[in-house]
């Protein structure tokens, strides 16, 4: 049981990022991800399809034949976690709960800002899960779709995408936030950016790095943790054109990725 992988599924690419988390504080732990390429964007779709597509998405990982199952994608944590736990007879671990706590335990002037896709800003999660956690934090929120194309593009260090951060990040600087969650999979790719259009000292929550602690966690708690100190094997599977996934994702993954292969039944 505990040879077996993490599931780990994303609207596509993004997801990498969280499996670069994963594989830095749980480096044994062996991995299947999933990436929907042949649909991705989820962020901009209405909450009905991306709980429809995030059904499938699992049932993919199910097949798989893993121990526990992380959406790595905040757009589906945000709207779809009750049907990805209702599909999964297993623990399962989203984005949003881990990247609320980090923020939480980070902000000192209880002024916490929020960027994610249009889905995930609209669903109001990440507000939600916050003040939940203290009701004192004042919560401000803002979509930043353009940031998606910009880090798949690898536009990192470019003139273009720090004028869209300094247009979308201008917001919170008259909020004076002292925190930001990066509620998107692709935005730990643009942190550079990012900061660079905010105060100085506004701490940035990468919530895949705090999912890692969960995941982690949740291992621990339940005895699945993977007694093997080999090098644990990764998987990739995605939906459409591995090819392209395979030359853009090194750059999410941070590793060299191995062969990505077609899902079946996509
Ligand atoms: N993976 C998505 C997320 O974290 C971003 C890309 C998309 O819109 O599908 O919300």
């Amino acid at each position: 049981m505990n040879s077996k992988p993490i599931g780990v599924f994303d609207s596509g690419i993004g997801g990498l990022t969280v499996v670069h988390a994963l594989t830095q504080r749980l480096p044994h732990e062996n991995i299947v991800y999933f990436g929907d390429t042949a649909r991705v964007p989820y962020g901009p779709k209405s909450p009905q399809v991306v709980r429809e597509y995030a059904a499938q998405d699992v049932d993919f990982l199910i097949s798989k034949d893993v121990k526990m199952v992380v959406i790595a994608c905040n757009t589906v944590s945000a709207v779809a976690l009750d049907v990805v736990q209702k599909h999964a007879k297993m623990p399962v671990i989203g984005v949003i709960v881990p990247g609320a706590m980090a923020a939480v335990k980070a902000t000192t002037k209880k002024r916490v800002g929020i960027i994610g896709t249009r889905a995930t800003v609209n669903s109001n999660a990440y507000t939600n899960a916050v003040r939940q956690l203290d009701g004192e934090v004042q919560v401000f929120a803002q979509e930043c779709p353009l940031f998606v194309p910009l880090a798949e593009e690898g536009w990192v260090d470019h003139k273009v995408t720090d004028a869209v951060a300094t247009e979308y990040l201008f917001p919170f600087k008259q909020e004076k936030i002292d925190t930001l969650i990066l509620g998107c999979t692709h935005y730990p790719i643009l942190r550079r950016a990012i900061s660079a259009a905010l105060d100085r000292a506004v701490a940035l929550i990468d919530s895949g790095e705090a999912t890692g602690v969960e995941v982690e966690r949740v291992l621990d708690e339940k005895g699945l943790r993977n007694p093997s100190k080999q090098r644990p094997n990764l998987q990739f599977y995605v939906s459409d054109i591995p090819a392209k996934f395979a030359e853009i994702g090194e750059r999410f993954l941070g590793q060299r990725m191995g062969r990505v292969q077609k899902a079946e039944g996509f």
